[in-house]
């Protein structure tokens, strides 16, 4: 290394304005809020600029602490590799904390890969542009399952076996009845629990049965939603029509009426681009679930529990509620300004992966700009682009729209309650779901990582009556 180079602890001093005595081993990105997420972009450059050097994005993702960045230059700059794997191993005393396990890559998959650099994503291989495009949501779930598309008989079998599966059992429409004002999502993840109790086989992990589960799950869902969509609202559910598609019927038991050629289509495409997103929090609770040999329900249950959450599939909810309040298109500006002020986050917006536009977005914005125009809400699409403007100094640096922002005003348009939005996009959800807890159980391994313990330790006792 150049002795003209400064020292990294200097550098890093300089770069998040910090006295250079606060650069210790043990300081880490997030630890310090002088070193956020635009410093840590910000120390990459003048990294590469001071040491003259390219740090491959792999590396950057690791090089989340000062022991970690100032082990990585000297590895770039020694020809003696011993040196620089001494510094490592002195630098992993203290284990590297991967927050939020960002970054970290805890298994292999050949379910669905998400680019998050270009902004490209596929299922089993095959373009999300390529599948909206050409395919059904049926022929979608067969490929999530199966990991290959299917021959007309194969996808006509399959077609088939989910319209035998769609009615629910008798002793579930009561259950429904009585948690009536229960939340939408809270009586689907409470239905997918209760339907164990109608398979003998559950705890059966062949792949012939979980196929099965499988098909009696993502056919089940939506009847379990409709049920409940109709009984709160004091009417008869509807039952399922084996003449209907997934999304079509999906459509007609929620309404009542057959749906129009449209809304099928775009309820069928939105399913589709829902239908799997690699390992994110529902998924990774399927697989950890399904990791400790508990059954598919029991998986599903707890997928939908992580999924409700506001950071998560909940945004679709809170984000019509966000455009609700802001009310009218002049006031969208104020009010971005009012919640990044505030350090709190415009629903829609970010993602862990994408570093650019989410990629199903441009497909979704079509069809919500679309539909919205079709149905008059004009000052809703209004709303939408004024919040985009407000942001765009965001998307700018890489905190772009995401698949909630638009799939809200979708759903909204085609008639459901706002607190059935994220349940919904749960019933697309589910192939993906099944494929991964299929996939962790074809080749498992118990998912147990570690806490970097920081409390106290050996603390004297004392008993109840001697403490103050
Ligand atoms: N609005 C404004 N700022 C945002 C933002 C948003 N929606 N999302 C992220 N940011 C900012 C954070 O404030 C943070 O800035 P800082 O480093 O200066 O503190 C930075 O971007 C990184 O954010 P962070 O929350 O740490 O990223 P993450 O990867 O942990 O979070 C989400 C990802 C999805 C949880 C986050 O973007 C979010 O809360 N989005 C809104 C909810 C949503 O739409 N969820 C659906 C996701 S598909």
């Amino acid at each position: 290394m150049s002795t003209n180079h400064l020292s990294v602890e200097a550098l890093i001093a300089n770069v998040l304005r910090i006295p250079e005595e606060e650069v210790t081993d043990d300081l880490e990105y997030r630890a310090i809020m002088e070193w956020d997420s635009l410093a840590h972009v910000h120390l990459m450059i003048a990294l590469e600029e001071a040491y003259e050097i390219e740090i491959d994005i792999d590396f950057r993702i690791t090089l989340t602490s000062v022991a970690a960045i100032r082990a990585y230059i000297q590895q770039h700059f020694s020809s003696n590799q011993e040196a620089a794997t001494v510094v490592v191993a002195q630098s992993n005393d203290q284990p590297t904390v991967h927050r939020g396990l960002a970054g970290v890559v805890f298994d292999r998959t050949h379910t669905t890969l998400i680019d998050g650099k270009a902004g490209r994503l596929f299922y089993r291989g095959y373009s999300i542009h390529d599948l909206v495009q050409h395919s059904t949501y049926e022929e979608v779930a067969y490929l999530l399952l199966h990991g290959v598309l299917p021959t007309q008989e194969q996808l006509g079998a399959f077609q088939e076996a989910l319209l035998a599966a769609r009615e629910i059992p008798e002793e579930l429409i009561g259950m429904i009845s009585i948690l009536r004002d229960a939340r939408p999502i809270e009586v689907l993840r409470t239905g997918v629990s209760a339907l164990a109790v109608f398979d003998p086989e559950r705890d059966d992990t062949s792949k012939d049965a979980l196929h099965k589960q499988g098909i009696r799950l993502i056919a089940q869902l939506p009847t379990i939603l409709a049920t409940h969509h109709a009984i709160r609202n004091g009417k008869e559910p509807v039952s399922p029509d084996p003449t209907l598609s997934h999304a079509a019927n999906f459509l007609y038991m929620m309404q009542g009426v057959k749906p129009s050629e449209r809304a099928v289509d775009v309820m069928d495409k939105l399913f589709i681009l829902h239908a799997d997103h690699g390992s994110n929090a529902s998924a990774f609770t399927t697989r950890v679930v399904a990791g400790t040999r508990s059954d598919l329900y029991a998986s599903l249950t707890a997928a939908i529990a992580a999924f409700a959450g506001a950071l998560h599939g909940g945004a679709v909810e809170n984000v019509m509620t966000m455009l609700n309040e802001i009310g009218e298109p002049e006031r969208a500006a104020e009010y971005v300004a009012h919640l990044t002020a505030n350090k709190q986050p415009v629903m829609g917006f970010g993602h862990r992966v994408y570093e650019t536009a989410d990629p199903r977005a441009t497909h979704i914005r079509r069809m919500a700009q679309e539909l919205s125009a079709e149905a008059g809400e004009t000052n809703l699409w209004g709303i939408i682009e004024a919040v985009l403007e407000a942001m765009k100094p965001y998307s700018d640096k890489g905190i772009d729209v995401n698949v909630d922002f638009y799939a809200s005003i979708i759903y909204h348009v085609l008639g459901l309650e706002q607190d059935e939005f994220v349940s919904a996009f749960a019933i697309a959800r589910m192939p993906g779901w099944i494929a991964q807890a299929q996939e962790q159980i074809e080749n498992n391994i118990l998912i147990r990582p570690l806490l970097h313990y920081v409390g106290e330790i050996d603390l004297p006792y004392l008993r109840v009556d001697q403490r103050s």
